[in-house]
């Protein structure tokens, strides 16, 4: 079947996505996807990031489509016309679906461990608003603990489901998943149980934003911070081919290897994530090439560098008093006779 996406043809199987048609081609045209995650069964259709304009139904029946599809959930027809980067109502729908999204979302990047590698903050920057027309208050919830692995921040929450998709196929004895309905719809664990399930930890690989973050590494540094280098071990319970995220020769944080979409190639089993954080316990393979545009993309550092070795604790508190002077600032007078002093620089 071919189908056109922004003037680019291209044949695809019968079944195949606009979603996936548009990943084909790759670049621009690539819809923004918050919900749909190809390694998860019947995922898509929730967030309506991913619309697009079909200007031609098919070969057999040209009529445009009148509503903007979901092209996640929408099949390529034979002789398709689609426009996604290319049509004015395809970019003001997703400037609309992104504000609707960050009606409930707080704004705490600055202290989120997500900010960097956040596919809503990416969506912000692309197609959000710098003012905001909802004066409601926000929805908030009780924090909840769900164990002694992963982070839960509910009011972070997208409602994409996919952490849920990760629980129904990735792990046994599912414990977790969405309460309430309407606006009270909520991810919980069924009367608080903690998640412990061999393969629970890839809900934080997939949760786009920061509502499952990663217990281990939480507060411990900003992603941009940390490089990214593929690793592999010997796993019995996973394929144990990981990134592993290292600031020095510490390991601070290990994840699935991510590709441009920002999906995980392989899951990992939680001992590979968790229990392993001695550079010993790895093969070091080398640097791991980030295609996608991101914050940690900024870091890059695939070239070749000298070694550097960063002795942390002794490098953090580096600069420390400077900085505390500059904070609470002790040189500047208060009393009006002492201010008039130190303009004339007898302070
Ligand atoms: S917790 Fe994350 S992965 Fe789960 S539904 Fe919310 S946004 Fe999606
Ligand atoms: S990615 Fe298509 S609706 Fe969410």
């Amino acid at each position: 079947m071919k189908v056109t996406i922004d003037g680019q043809a291209i044949e695809v199987e019968p079944g195949t996505t606009i979603l996936q048609a548009a990943r084909m081609i790759g670049g621009e045209s690539v819809p923004p996807a918050m919900c749909y995650y190809s390694k998860l069964k019947g995922s898509g259709g929730k967030c309506r990031c991913c619309l697009v304009e079909v200007s031609k139904g098919s070969e057999a029946d040209p009529r445009p489509m009148p509503k903007l599809m979901a092209s996640c959930v929408t099949g390529c027809m034979d002789g398709m016309e689609v426009n996604s980067k290319s049509s004015p109502r395809v970019e003001e729908a997703r400037k609309s679906v992104t504000e609707f999204l960050l009606i409930n979302h707080p704004l705490d990047c600055p202290v989120c461990d997500q900010a960097g590698e956040c596919d809503l903050q990416n969506l912000s920057f692309k197609h959000g608003k710098s003012k905001t027309r909802f004066i409601e208050e926000k929805r908030t919830f009780e924090p909840e603990n769900i164990g002694p692995n992963i982070q839960l921040h509910m009011n972070r929450c997208i409602l994409c489901y996919r952490c849920v998709m990760v629980a129904d196929q990735l792990t046994d004895n599912r414990v977790h998943g969405v309460m309430d309905r309407g606006d009270h719809s909520n991810i919980s664990t069924c009367i608080s149980k903690a998640i412990d399930n061999e393969f629970s930890g890839n809900m934080i690989d997939v949760c786009p934003v920061g509502a499952l973050t990663d217990k281990t590494f939480r507060f411990k540094s900003r992603v941009w911070f940390n490089k990214p280098y593929n690793a592999h071990r010997n796993c019995t319970k996973c394929c144990g081919k990981t990134t592993v995220w290292m600031f020095g020769n510490e390991i601070q944080r290990v994840t699935g290897r991510k590709d441009e979409f920002h999906e995980v190639e392989e899951f990992i089993c939680n001992e590979c994530r968790f229990d392993h954080k001695d550079p010993k316990d790895w093969v070091i393979e080398g640097p791991r090439k980030f295609e996608k545009d991101s914050v940690i993309n900024q870091n890059n550092y695939t070239r070749d560098l000298d070694t550097v070795v960063i002795d942390t604790e002794k490098n953090i508190l580096k600069g420390r008093d400077q900085d505390r002077k500059k904070i609470s600032m002790p040189s500047v007078p208060l009393k009006p006779e002492e201010q008039d002093a130190f303009k004339h620089g007898n302070i």
